[in-house]
């Protein structure tokens, strides 16, 4: 059995006690948290960037899963590696050097994460997979919270799964969008051990259940 990740995004918490929010889903049996970082430029959404994430980390011990869906995303890795972050995830669609970007991530002592959309398929960056700790499959378009999530993304999660073990290669492979106690067997089975959930997590009133029913559904 694989130790599967949870990762809520705040993306789906309440804005105005954030704090507050992050405790309850540690409390509630969190094993990573989500940050959701967009520009309004790689997506059509705005959010935050490192000045709220600092802010955030004195109120929690979960490690801080910083998911970058902006342009020029190495502007900002400095601020979001001071900031506190454990991972930083950089769209391979936001990243001309993107083997360069990924090491300057690991030169700032914070583990490198690579993200590809629905439409991206996983030979873009098949010569970096050698370089990071996490693919993130987007299992639907960046930019909002609360989508269906897209099926057709779970041959992706088949296929990353099979180069691991034909190069006997480590990486998480995180999943986000749409993922739901119904959805989440269907990417743990094809290899995801990192599952993303915003709206299935802080749209409960118990939020610990919510982990929990998602995490019993992936355990049976
Ligand atoms: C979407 C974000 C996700 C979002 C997921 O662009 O990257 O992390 O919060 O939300 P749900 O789980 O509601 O689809
Ligand atoms: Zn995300």
């Amino acid at each position: 059995m694989t130790n599967i990740i949870i990762a809520p995004s705040i993306l789906s918490a309440d804005f105005a006690k954030l704090g507050e929010e992050v405790a309850e889903v540690e409390c509630g049996g969190a094993d990573w948290l989500h940050v959701d970082v967009m520009d309004g430029h790689f997506v059509p959404n705005l959010t935050f960037g490192p000045l709220v994430m600092e802010a955030i980390a004195p109120h929690t011990k979960l490690p801080l899963d910083v998911h970058l869906m902006i342009e020029n995303p190495e502007q900002y890795i400095p601020a979001f590696a001071k900031a506190g972050a454990q991972v930083i995830t950089v769209h391979a669609e936001a990243c001309v050097h993107l083997h360069r970007v990924l090491h300057m991530i690991k030169e700032h002592g914070v583990k490198a994460g690579v993200a590809l959309n629905p439409a991206t398929p996983v030979s873009a960056i098949r010569e970096v997979l050698e370089d990071v700790d996490l693919v993130l499959v987007m299992t639907v378009n960046p930019g909002f919270g609360g989508q269906a999530f897209i099926p057709g993304t779970v041959r992706k999660i088949k296929e990353l799964r099979e180069w691991k073990q034909q190069n006997s290669k480590d990486f998480h492979i995180e999943v986000d969008g749409g993922i739901t106690a119904a959805t989440a067997p269907l990417v743990v089975e094809a290899g995801a051990d990192v599952l993303v959930a915003g709206s299935a997590v802080f749209g409960q009133a118990d939020r610990g259940a919510a982990m929990a029913a998602i995490r019993s559904s992936v355990n049976l």
